[in-house]
């Protein structure tokens, strides 16, 4: 049996980056694999979190997915604590994860560099993405191009687990779209767009105003020629936005570089942005109506008790492969 589990934290508001390398893909995926979708908030907090906003942001990751197209009743969506099998795996993936191993980790020197104290679990982090994984028996896991590494260690530790012990795991793959998982600044098409950066212009939020969008997109930085040209060795500002305008239309890449040969990127970024705003507005409803509803509730509810019942058959025999004493 095919399966999927993938997440979004709930660290900061969504942007687009996150739309184009995950929820985009949530979309699609649920009609051919059997999808768990995830609020990772024990993820969040491996960084300071305002509570409130912890509070706020885990119930909207949550109805995005919703909002955007998942259906319920296909995929199962639940917030992360709320199933604590993740971190009883987590812990006993810890104990197999080499320290060499997690230092080497991208994202934890991106996020630790120039800190003067950082927490712990943000160090053991990767060791719980492969339990969030490895629970469900993961066959594939969407994800954009800056969780490549974190899917390489969890096949690694799937595959270190099953011969230390006895086979337990699926060793997972991961699903990284050749367009849309790696969605760069409007401001410097050289870093990753991100909810962390200062500079508001340099991500569109799912949550801005129609308005906010055509300024952010009118002010994204394009590259010196005047052509509209998808390569991102010479023209990286410019692939970018081609890249965003693939995401959010379903054209292709050559159709788009078609539609604008010889025009200048006045025409291309003014449509851009009626393209993402096209998008985004139905998305935005949607999630007005479901994220103070109770209907959202339930959803979490009952996802949370499917979650668990997958995630402890997993649970019980990774204890036993390892000694555990279980009744
Ligand atoms: P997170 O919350 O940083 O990002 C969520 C997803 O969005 C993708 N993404 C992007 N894709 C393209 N361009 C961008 N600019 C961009 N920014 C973010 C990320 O690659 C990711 O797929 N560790 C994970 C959350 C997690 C998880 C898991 C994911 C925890 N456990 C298990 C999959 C499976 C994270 O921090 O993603």
């Amino acid at each position: 049996m095919k399966r999927v589990l993938s997440g979004i934290k709930p660290s900061g508001e969504l942007n687009i980056g996150g739309y184009g390398g995950a929820l985009h893909q949530f979309i699609t995926i649920q009609h051919d694999f059997e999808c768990f979708f995830f609020v990772p908030d024990l993820h969040a907090v491996t960084v300071p979190q305002d509570p409130k906003e912890l509070f706020q942001r885990s119930k909207e990751i949550a109805a995005f997915y919703i909002a955007a197209g998942v259906d319920p009743n296909k995929a199962t969506i639940f917030i992360q604590s709320h199933v604590p099998a993740h971190v009883e795996l987590g812990w006993i993936m810890e104990t197999q994860t080499h320290f060499g191993e997690l230092s080497r980790m991208t994202q934890f020197k991106e996020k630790s560099e120039g800190k003067d104290s950082v927490s712990s679990a943000l160090f053991t982090y990767p060791a719980l993405m492969a339990a969030d994984i490895l629970l469900y028996q993961a066959t594939h896991v969407p994800v954009g191009e800056d969780q490549k590494q974190h899917l390489e260690m969890t096949r690694d530790l799937a595959m270190r687990f099953n011969s230390r012990f006895e086979p337990t795991f699926t060793v997972p793959e991961p699903i990284i779209q050749s367009i849309g998982s790696r969605i760069m600044g409007l401001d410097d098409p050289t870093k990753k767009m991100s909810k962390s950066n200062p500079n508001r212009n340099s991500y569109v939020l799912l949550l801005d105003s129609p308005d906010d969008i055509r300024k952010k997109l009118s002010k994204a930085v394009t590259d010196s020629d005047m052509n509209v040209r998808y390569d991102w060795d010479n023209k990286p500002a410019v692939s970018n936005l081609i890249e965003i305008y693939a995401v959010f239309s379903g054209d292709s890449i050559a159709t788009i570089g078609r539609r604008y040969e010889g025009q200048g990127y006045g025409t291309f970024k003014k449509d851009l942005a009626e393209v993402v705003v096209n998008k985004l507005v139905p998305i935005q409803e949607r999630y007005r109506e479901i994220i103070d509803s109770d209907e959202l509730i339930r959803i979490l509810k009952e996802g949370a008790v499917k979650a668990a019942e997958a995630a402890h058959s997993t649970l019980l025999r990774a204890k036993m492969a390892m000694g555990f004493v279980t009744f």
